[in-house]
């Protein structure tokens, strides 16, 4: 036993985020959508990933139907839970972010504290703020779940845009506005965002 000590070392490190990086051949970020609800958030994040993919990317999309459903299941619409939700995707986010891949959020995140704590949980050189500016007009034109009938009826509170608040991002690193970019557009510009920061060095 004792002669074979010297083999331990190899054993002692935990295997950090550059060694799932090396692995994966991939440099980790996060992008982080904002915007309004029907805003095209999850198309956009959805398009985007299959393009990664392709490009022999790794990547995981976190939105509402992956978190809202589950791990945040007992979370409301309150300033409260909203904060509580992002919390948790953040925290969430960084595991993988740790592990090497890709990370895709969307949600609302509807204003710039929310969205300050999550850059800080997930680190602000990680974080790519992409603001999906799609007008409140056209969101409820659009109103793909009838949640903004609902919400103007009075049947949905706090619903964001029309009875809760929505605070534009400041320094968005990037703004697409669906109701003017096709989809193709829009993916198009966060390649050329993205591409340059996923490669390994
Ligand atoms: S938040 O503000 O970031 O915590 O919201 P998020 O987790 O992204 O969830 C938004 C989706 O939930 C549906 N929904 C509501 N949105 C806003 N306000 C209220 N009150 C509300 N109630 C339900 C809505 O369909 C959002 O879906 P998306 O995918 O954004 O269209």
């Amino acid at each position: 036993m004792e002669e074979n000590n010297h083999i331990y070392p190899i054993f002692d490190r935990m295997l950090m985020r550059k060694d799932k990086e090396d692995l994966l051949k991939q440099r980790s970020v996060m992008i982080w959508f904002t915007g309004l609800s029907g805003s095209g958030k999850s198309t956009i994040a959805i398009a985007l990933e299959r393009e990664l993919h392709k490009r022999g990317l790794l990547c995981r999309i976190l939105d509402g139907d992956n978190i809202r459903s589950g791990i945040n299941n007992n979370l409301g619409f309150t300033e409260a839970d909203r904060v509580e939700n992002i919390r948790r995707i953040a925290e969430v986010s960084k595991l993988f972010l740790d592990t090497g891949i890709i990370t895709i959020a969307a949600f609302i995140s509807p204003n710039n504290d929310i969205r300050e704590m999550a850059a800080d949980i997930i680190g602000q050189d990680d974080f790519l703020e992409v603001y999906v500016s799609t007008p409140l007009e056209e969101c409820e034109r659009r109103d793909v779940k009838g949640l903004y009938a609902k919400a103007r009826k009075g049947e949905i509170k706090n619903f964001t845009g029309i009875s809760a608040p929505f605070e534009e991002p400041v320094h968005p690193a990037l703004t697409l506005d669906t109701s003017v970019l096709s989809l193709e557009e829009s993916v198009n510009k966060l390649l050329e965002l993205i591409l340059p920061r996923t490669q390994k060095k």
